[in-house]
C-alpha cells in the first residue's frame, strides 16, 4: 500500500531523530511492500523563523491531506521569551486542537534490559507495563477565559479549566476501551475533592462503568496518583485523565523507563481499534534537547517507536509495527545504547548509529 505521510522535525535534535525514523520506515516498507511518501513541513521555532507564525496554514493543510502526521520537537532558548508574542510550543496546541487530536496515548514500558537506568530501585520499576491516556484538547490549556490584564491592584491572570460531557465522554471511552485490550484495569485520575470540572468528570466516569463490566476501574486523585506512580507503579495498568493531570503525571511517568528517549506518543483524533486506522499524530515524548543538536547524540528510538505506533493506530498495520519494535528489543539485547542508557561493558552509539542498528534489524 501506499501511504501519505506529513514529516514535521522541527527544531533541536528533532530533524536527527526523525531521519532515523524515516530510515526505519524505509526498511520497512521494502520488507512489507509498502511505500511511505515523506511530505516534509515547518512547525515551532523554525516555522516562526521562515513563516513568521508556529503552525503555517500550508503546514495545517499538509497534515490534513495525510494519513499520519510524524512530529519530533519543536522549541528551544532562541525562542523562549516569555514575553514573545508567539511560541513554538503554540504550534504543537494548534496542531492538536486543529487536527482534532483529543486522545494522546503515553505507553510506559521498562524494558527488562534497562531497568538499571532509572533512578528508582530496579526491583520498583522492573516489569512497569502502563498506558496513560491523556486528554490533549482540552482544560486549561484551551479553556476560556484565559487571559491577563490589569487591575488597580496589580496584574491578573486566568486560565480555565473547563471540560464538557462530550470532551469527558470520548476521552474515557478511549482509556476504558484500552482497558479491555489489555490487563482490564482502568484507573481514573481526577482531582474531585476539589475541582468542579472534575466532580462531572468522576460522575460521567461512573455513569459509563456499566457498559464495561469486564474492566475492574478505580478512581484516583491526581496527587495519589502521583505518589503510587513511583511507590508501586506495577499496579497501574491504564490510566486516563484530563489535559494538564496528564502533562504532569506523563513527565514523572517516563522517569521509571530511566531515559525519556526510550518513550513515544501517539494522538489520536478517534478511538483507536484493532484493524480501523485513526487519524493521529507520533512524536517522541523527550523535547528539542537544543543542547544537542547537530552532536549525533541522542536516542532515536523514542521516534522510532513512534512510528511503530503510527503503523498500528493510523495505518492498521499491526505486523510491520511490530517488526518494529522487536527490532528495537534486539538491538537493546545485543548490547547497543545511546548515552542516556549507556551502562559499563556496552557498546556506545549515536543518533545515525542507532537508527542504523534499528533498521539492519527489521
Ligand atoms: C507535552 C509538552 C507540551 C504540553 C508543551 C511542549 C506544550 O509538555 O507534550 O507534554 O504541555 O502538552
Ligand atoms: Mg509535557
Amino acid at each position: 500500500m501506499r501511504f501519505n505521510i506529513a514529516a514535521l522535525p522541527g527544531d533541536g535534535v528533532g530533524p536527527e531523530v526523525l531521519v532515523e525514523a524515516v530510515r526505519v520506515l524505509g526498511v520497512v516498507g521494502k520488507k512489507f511492500g509498502h511505500e511511505f511518501k515523506w511530505q516534509y513541513a515547518d512547525v515551532g521555532g523554525i516555522a516562526i523563523d521562515n513563516h513568521g507564525s508556529a503552525l503555517p496554514t500550508k503546514t495545517l493543510t499538509i497534515c490534513q491531506k495525510s494519513d499520519a502526521v510524524m512530529l519530533a520537537a519543536v522549541g528551544g532558548p532562541k525562542w523562549d521569551d516569555p514575553k514573545a508574542k508567539v511560541r513554538p510550543e503554540d504550534g504543537l496546541l494548534a496542531l492538536r486542537k486543529g487536527l482534532g487530536l483529543f486522545a494522546n496515548l503515553r505507553p510506559v514500558k521498562v524494558f527488562p534490559l534497562l531497568a538499571n537506568s532509572t533512578t528508582l530501585k530496579p526491583e520498583v520499576v522492573q516489569g512497569v507495563d502502563l498506558v496513560v491516556v491523556r486528554e490533549l484538547t482540552g482544560g486549561l490549556y484551551f479553556g476560556k477565559p484565559k487571559k491577563q490584564w490589569q487591575t488597580s491592584r496589580g496584574r491578573r491572570a486566568v486560565d480555565s479549566m473547563a471540560y464538557s460531557e462530550h470532551e469527558i465522554k470520548r476521552i474515557v471511552r478511549v482509556g476504558f476501551e484500552l482497558a479491555r485490550s489489555r490487563r482490564k484495569k482502568l484507573a481514573s485520575v481526577d482531582k474531585a475533592n476539589v475541582l468542579e470540572s472534575s466532580r462531572l468528570w468522576r460522575q460521567i466516569v461512573i455513569e459509563m462503568a456499566p457498559k464495561y463490566p469486564d474492566v475492574e476501574l478505580w478512581h484516583v486523585l491526581v496527587d495519589s496518583c502521583a505518589m503510587r506512580l513511583i511507590q508501586n507503579p506495577r499496579e497501574f495498568d491504564v490510566i486516563v485523565t484530563e489535559n494538564t493531570f496528564g502533562d504532569i503525571l506523563t513527565d514523572e511517568a517516563s522517569m521509571l523507563a530511566g531515559s525519556m528517549g526510550m518513550l513515544p506518543s501517539a494522538s489520536l483524533a478517534g478511538v483507536p481499534q484493532a484493524g480501523k486506522r485513526i487519524f493521529g499524530l507520533y512524536e517522541p515524548i523527550h523535547g528539542s534537547a537544543p543542547k544537542y543538536t547537530g552532536l549525533d547524540k541522542v536516542n532515536p528510538i523514542a521516534t522510532i517507536l513512534s512510528a511503530a505506533m503510527m503503523l498500528r493506530y493510523s495505518l492498521a498495520l499491526e505486523t510491520e509495527a511490530l517488526a518494529i519494535e522487536k527490532a528495537v528489543l534486539k538491538v537493546l539485547e545485543d548490547g547497543y545504547r545511546t548515552y542516556d542508557i549507556m551502562e559499563t561493558g556496552k557498546t556506545l552509539m549515536g543518533t545515525k548509529g542507532m537508527g542504523e542498528k534499528v533498521a539492519e534489524r527489521i
